[in-house]
């Protein structure tokens, strides 16, 4: 068979076709971590499995332990006959996965922390609490760069869901902020991961 002009032109068309048609199956795109799933939906996600934790844990367990009058929770629980605190269970978490080495970090955040280290540590993390103090329905995030490595990161609001948070905070010693009101926005859980 000869090399037509024609033939040439139809192989190569047929090549295109079949590289952008493989692309668009299994983008290689550093915005996805798994071929078709969008950064931003694996970010939601993990987040839903941290919420329900955290929502669960304060209600079903340090609320219902403390209105039962069983034991309480404390800040200071390793020295003394307590339960830790949902933000003190949620750190203690993010460490360990953290540890674990997969490029998967999470911790809870604010602009009036407790502790400065859980202050915004970046400009992305400023904006980004700003963001959600302004529009807690929609999560703040963005590709941004560590290094040489690129890391998804999204901030979700985390809201004064009870009386308890609003004291708590409002009376602590070393709280910048003591004006919470119920619902309030006082921070939010920041999850990021490696893309790659
Ligand atoms: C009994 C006190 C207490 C209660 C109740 C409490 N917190 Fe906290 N919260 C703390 C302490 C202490 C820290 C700092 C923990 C650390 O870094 O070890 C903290 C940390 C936080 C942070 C991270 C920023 C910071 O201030 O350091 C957020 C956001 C937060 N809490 C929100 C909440 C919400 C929302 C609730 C209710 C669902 C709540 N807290 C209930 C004491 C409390």
């Amino acid at each position: 068979m000869r090399i037509t002009k024609e033939r040439l032109l139809i192989v190569l068309i047929i090549a295109t076709l079949s590289v952008a048609l493989i692309n668009r199956a299994f983008p290689h795109d550093p915005k996805h971590v798994f071929p078709g799933m969008k950064s931003q939906v694996v970010a939601d996600l993990i987040y839903s499995v941290i919420e329900a934790d955290r929502t669960l844990y304060s209600r079903h367990v340090v609320d219902r332990m403390q209105d039962t009058g069983t034991v309480i929770a404390s800040e200071n629980w390793t020295h003394r006959n307590a339960l830790p605190l949902p933000a003190q269970m949620l750190l203690m978490a993010g460490k360990r996965v953290e540890n674990k080495g997969l490029g998967l970090e999470y911790r809870l955040a604010s602009l009036w922390p407790i502790y400065k280290k859980n202050g915004p540590i970046s400009d992305f993390e400023r904006k980004g609490l700003l963001a959600v103090q302004q529009h807690p329905e929609k999560p703040f995030s963005a590709i941004v760069k560590r290094g040489k490595q690129q890391h998804f990161q999204a901030i979700y609001s985390d809201k004064a869901v009870s009386k308890a948070c609003v004291d708590c905070h409002n009376s602590h010693v070393l709280s910048p902020k003591r004006d919470y009101r119920l619902n309030d926005v006082m921070g939010g859980v920041i999850i990021s991961f490696r893309l790659e």
